[in-house]
């Protein structure tokens, strides 16, 4: 069984991700990590950010939390020699510079995105735009109101797929609006012709399975930098 840091465990995501991993037999919760520490989740085992250093013995940290909060879960995650699955979004280039040097040390997973469904689009959308080079691309993207960054990550992370196939960046529309967990379409237009690839997101929990499911498959990898790609074996 593996021990679990979970690390903004009294958020959207880190609640999903505490109810789904109570019935795994493969995972165990060592600590659930908040700021204030007082959000009565898992008794016992709820600690405040500032007293992450006392956290017990624990293998792999699934961090959903905020950009100021991600350096001291990976400064511990390299202290311990524990893996990381992360997918907090709106992380400056320092900290994803300092995440591939902390990958040198423990396996690390970064996702914008841990759902089944968008590891797919990014592939087709790689495809799509190296395929059509001379059409303009754009990305649209709808969360709810509480988001914080904006282009989201998930966006970017398909921006960056559409620059691969062509070398240079899509344009971004970022939309907040209700309770919407998230939807992307990428949009390539031509002359006379238009081309959707459209991703939605119903529940939150397709995210928190699939950050779960990264877990126990990098609990048993050699130090790295791993994507969802190799976590699903896509090939
Ligand atoms: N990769 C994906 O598939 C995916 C999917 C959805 C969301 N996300 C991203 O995941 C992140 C969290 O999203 P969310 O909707 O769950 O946010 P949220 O509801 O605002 O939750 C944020 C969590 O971080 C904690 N936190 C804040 N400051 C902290 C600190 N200094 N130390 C430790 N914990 C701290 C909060 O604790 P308190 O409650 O005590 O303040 C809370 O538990 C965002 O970056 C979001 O974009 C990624």
């Amino acid at each position: 069984v593996t021990p679990v840091l979970v690390h903004g465990a009294s958020g959207r995501m880190g609640r999903s991700i505490l109810r789904l991993m109570e019935p795994m037999p493969d995972l165990a919760l060592a600590a659930a990590v908040t700021r204030s520490g007082r959000h009565g989740l898992a008794p016992g085992l709820e600690l405040p950010s500032e007293r992450l250093g006392e956290c017990p013995e624990f293998r792999v940290a699934i961090d959903f939390s905020l950009p100021d909060a991600f350096d001291a879960i990976m400064s511990l995650c390299v202290e311990r020699k524990a893996a990381l699955v992360s997918g907090t979004t709106g992380l400056n280039a320092s900290q994803d510079a300092a995440l591939s040097e902390a990958s040198i040390h423990i396996p690390v997973l970064w996702a914008a995105n841990f759902s089944p469904g968008v590891a797919v689009l990014a592939e087709l959308v790689e495809r799509a735009a190296a395929a059509l080079p001379g059409w303009d691309a754009d990305i649209i993207e709808s969360h709810h109101v509480h988001k914080r960054d904006a282009p989201s990550g998930t966006a970017l992370a398909l921006g960056a797929r559409v620059s691969k196939g062509r070398g240079h960046e899509p344009h971004y529309a970022a939309l907040r609006a209700g309770d919407i967990v998230g939807e992307h379409t990428v949009q390539l237009s031509g002359l006379g012709e238009r081309l959707e690839l459209i991703h939605r997101a119903t529940d939150r929990d397709i995210f928190a399975r699939g950050a779960l499911h990264a877990a126990v498959w990098i609990a048993g990898q050699p130090p790295g930098r791993y994507t969802m790609k190799d976590c699903l074996g896509l090939s």
